[in-house]
């Protein structure tokens, strides 16, 4: 039985939207998290407001997405992978997702054990619930913490993601590993 997939086999639309929506989510949430580092109190705060509002976003879209995952198939490995390529390939998947979730519910619960509780106000739209956590400084230096090893580690899935990707591109010259999340045709 041929379990290949063929050269134009794909990821679903939704899944190749979600990918590259949530991706440019996660870069923003980077750039506002050290845009606010070096700013006045005021601006800072005005900066993470942004920062919890998109990495809530984040949160809802993983969500979508790991649904969206489980209900439809992804396209078969590409023929020419190696074992070890497509291990690692999966294992670093798989943490993606891990920390897709795990950093945005981090920052939540870094947000909620500052401010006692306090909403997450979406864009000046909608609050979204804190977590019932009484205001305490040594858990919300934890939480930060936790946070921010996991925004780092994030980071470094996402560096071996791209190295990856570009290798199949550059070093095997197999345009089809591109060719299956991209939004064209
Ligand atoms: C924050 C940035 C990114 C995150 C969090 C991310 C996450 C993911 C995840 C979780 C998958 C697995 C899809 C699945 O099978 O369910 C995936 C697939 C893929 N991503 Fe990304 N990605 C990011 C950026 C990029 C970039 C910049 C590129 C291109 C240079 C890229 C290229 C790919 C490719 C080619 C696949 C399909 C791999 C395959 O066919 O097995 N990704 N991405
Ligand atoms: C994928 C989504 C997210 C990413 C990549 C991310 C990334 C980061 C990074 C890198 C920092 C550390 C900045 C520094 O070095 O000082 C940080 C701090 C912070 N983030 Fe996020 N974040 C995300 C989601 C969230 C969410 C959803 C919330 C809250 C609702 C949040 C709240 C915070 C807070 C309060 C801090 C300051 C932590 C402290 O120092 O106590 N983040 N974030």
């Amino acid at each position: 039985m041929n379990t290949q997939a063929a050269p134009s086999a794909r990821y679903s639309r939704g899944a190749v939207i979600l990918h590259w929506l949530i991706a440019v989510l996660i870069v923003l949430n980077f750039v506002f998290a050290f845009m606010a580092e070096d700013k006045p109190r005021e601006e800072a705060l005005a900066i993470m407001a942004n920062h919890k509002a998109i990495g809530i976003l984040i949160l809802l879209f993983t969500v979508l997405r790991v649904v969206w995952r489980l209900t439809h198939r992804p396209p078969a490995p590409l023929a020419d992978l190696k074992p070890w390529e497509l291990a690692l390939s999966r294992v670093v998947h798989f943490l993606l997702y891990l920390f897709m979730l795990a950093v945005p519910l981090g920052g939540w619960a870094t947000h909620s054990a500052w401010s006692g509780g306090q909403p997450v106000n979406l864009f000046g739209l909608i609050d979204w619930p804190g977590l019932p956590f009484a205001a305490s400084k040594t858990l919300g230096e934890t939480f930060g913490e936790m946070h921010e090893v996991g925004a780092f580690s994030m980071a470094a899935l996402v560096v071996l993601h791209i190295a990856g990707a570009l290798k199949h591109r550059i070093v095997d010259r197999n345009p089809d590993t591109l060719r299956r999340i991209s939004i064209g045709a």
